[in-house]
């Protein structure tokens, strides 16, 4: 079956699991050598259906242009494809929470079908959760693994994974930004190859 098809297969599984959540898809080209997966959609991202496209979104556009990569030439994916939200007690707001090990226990085999579909070259992970989604390691940590290329089994088959910092804690923790640049020199050589 083309990739497409089986794509839209995985997707519609996910909807009819979690259809009344707010879902985002992946996006991007399925032929692409490099597969970048985030944590789960924001309210941005939920209201243009688009992963990455709000604060982390704009990190990432800077981090791809250093890469010399456009947008559409890769995939964007999510491990959580619904938006994982609580109320703010102080205000009444809806917020987003962070994902915990049931949320990813829940998905992660989508996840790794959906790796497996694209079959990319790389898979660039941002954070800790598709560090560990995509391992089923939880005691994996970004701290000691960034900026390296890993040898990781997804279903049948071995992957190179590059993981980096979440876009988004260098919104929060200006000290990473040099980590990152020089992560994401390592990684622009290492696909140039
Ligand atoms: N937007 C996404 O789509 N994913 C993230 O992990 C963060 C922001």
């Amino acid at each position: 079956m083309p990739k497409r098809e089986l794509l839209n297969e995985l997707y519609g599984r996910y909807i009819n699991e979690f259809g009344d959540k707010e879902i985002v898809l992946g996006d991007g080209n399925i032929d692409s050598e490099i597969v970048l997966v985030g944590e789960a959609p924001g309210k941005d991202e939920v209201k243009l259906s688009k992963p990455f496209v709000g604060a982390a979104g704009k990190n990432l556009s800077q981090f791809m242009d250093i890469l010399g990569i456009k947008r559409e030439d890769i995939y964007i994916t999510n491990v959580i494809k619904h938006r994982l939200s609580k109320i703010n007690p102080n205000t009444g707001r809806i917020i987003n929470r962070a994902a915990t090990k049931a949320d990813i226990d829940a998905v992660k085999d989508y996840l790794l079908q959906e790796i497996r579909i694209i079959d990319p070259v790389y898979v660039v992970t941002l954070g800790n959760v598709p560090l560990k989604a995509a391992t089923g390691d939880y005691g994996i940590s970004i701290g000691t693994v960034h900026g390296q290329t890993l040898e990781v089994e997804v279903l049948d088959k071995v992957y190179k994974f590059f993981p980096l910092y979440h876009p988004a804690s260098i919104i929060y923790n200006r000290s990473l930004k040099e980590i990152y640049l020089d992560d994401l020199k390592k990684l622009s050589q290492l696909i140039k190859g």
